[in-house]
């Protein structure tokens, strides 16, 4: 069907960073991941898009920060609103129009509150209205993280066991308001280098050679119960070493990854540092970091220590800045000024 004039509306997204990581998909058609993970939405940083269908339009477009976009990044999105045309029943082309409010593409996951605002934004302009857990779905396919960004606070992505991938999506543990004394400290890195090669193919390189691949997914079911638990206790003592056990054992995975992936920086190891030399003069885990596919770095701990770690971190020779964030909301409709162009 085509629509006799323009149908837009806009949705807002914010990253997520996994305490449990998403590393090695099962099905690629469906991505479909091999183990559950676990992730924080994070307030103040947000995508917001804007999806106009218009049957004036011969093609999609598609523009992020304001740079008009051609090739992989606009096949991907070409692609997501294809799926969503399908749905809907719908053949216009769409003009997409993002913007970030933080970097992208560097390890703070653009990716998935990108393709979360996108589902959001493309699915309500289509006139679909699809329930969270359908919505979190649509996401997925766009890239795996995205699923989560859908919910605020404290998500999990279950991975399903069905090859159809229905009982796959992501569903809220806690919300943005169960520990508001959990803070999220994270070091922004000088020359993080913008990602060479997307998580996705980087990951099914880990699948396929990393030989640690395969004892970390036997060692994951019990970290998830382990992290579900410690959130639920809001237990930051069992918490923070969990998150860096984790943390770890996925780094090992992507260096002993052929070719290896190495995705932090000297500065972003020299954080990792302080966090372990904080808590072995504090006696007890004050805090826990833990990275993306990136060289920045985060940082939970608790409001208390916040101020103390960030002045140390920021100190370092390679840390650009610190932002201090907490558990945020869930994807929102954003209303879209009268031209619809405008994100
Ligand atoms: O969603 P993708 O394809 O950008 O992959 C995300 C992978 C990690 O960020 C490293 C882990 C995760 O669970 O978010």
């Amino acid at each position: 069907m085509r629509g006799s004039s323009p149908r837009v509306a806009g949705y807002e997204t914010s990253p997520n960073i996994a305490l449990i990581k998403y590393w090695g998909i099962r099905d690629p058609r469906l991505n479909l991941p091999f183990n559950s993970s676990v992730s924080v939405t994070l307030d103040r940083l947000r995508s917001r898009t804007v999806v106009r269908f218009d049957p004036k339009l011969s093609a999609d477009r598609f523009r992020l920060n304001g740079t008009e976009l051609s090739g992989g990044p606009w096949e991907d999105v070409h692609r997501f609103l294809d799926r969503v045309r399908e749905l809907a029943g719908l053949e216009d082309a769409a003009s997409v129009v993002s913007t970030n409010n933080f970097q992208t593409a560097s390890g703070l996951a653009s990716s998935a509150s990108g393709f979360a605002a996108l589902a959001g934004a493309a699915t309500r302009a289509a006139g679909l209205d699809l329930p969270p857990r359908r919505l979190s779905q649509l996401a997925r396919l766009g890239s795996g993280s995205a699923c989560r960004s859908i919910f605020g606070g404290f998500v999990e992505w279950e991975r399903g066991t069905r090859a159809d991938g229905r009982d796959c999506y992501a569903r809220p543990l806690f919300d943005e308001h169960h520990w508001p004394e959990l803070v999220d400290v994270v070091a922004i890195v000088d020359g993080a280098p913008t990602k060479a090669v997307r998580s996705a193919s980087a990951m099914q390189a880990s699948v396929e050679t990393s030989p640690e691949f395969a004892s970390r997914q036997r060692e994951l079911p019990a970290r998830i119960v382990a992290v579900r638990r410690a959130l639920r206790r809001r237990d930051w003592a069992r918490l923070f070493p969990l998150i860096m056990e984790e943390c770890d054992s996925f780094r090992r995975v992507c260096e002993t990854t052929t070719p290896s992936l190495d995705y932090l920086t000297a500065t972003s190891r020299e954080v990792l540092e302080v966090v372990r030399e904080t808590n072995a003069i504090a006696g007890e885990p004050v805090a826990g970091y833990t990275h993306d596919a990136g060289a920045h770095v985060h940082i939970f701990t608790l409001r208390r220590h916040a101020a103390g770690i960030r002045a140390r971190v920021a100190g370092l020779r390679g840390v650009a800045t610190t932002h201090l964030l907490h558990a945020g909301p869930g994807g929102r409709t954003v209303r879209v000024p009268a031209r619809g162009t405008v994100a």
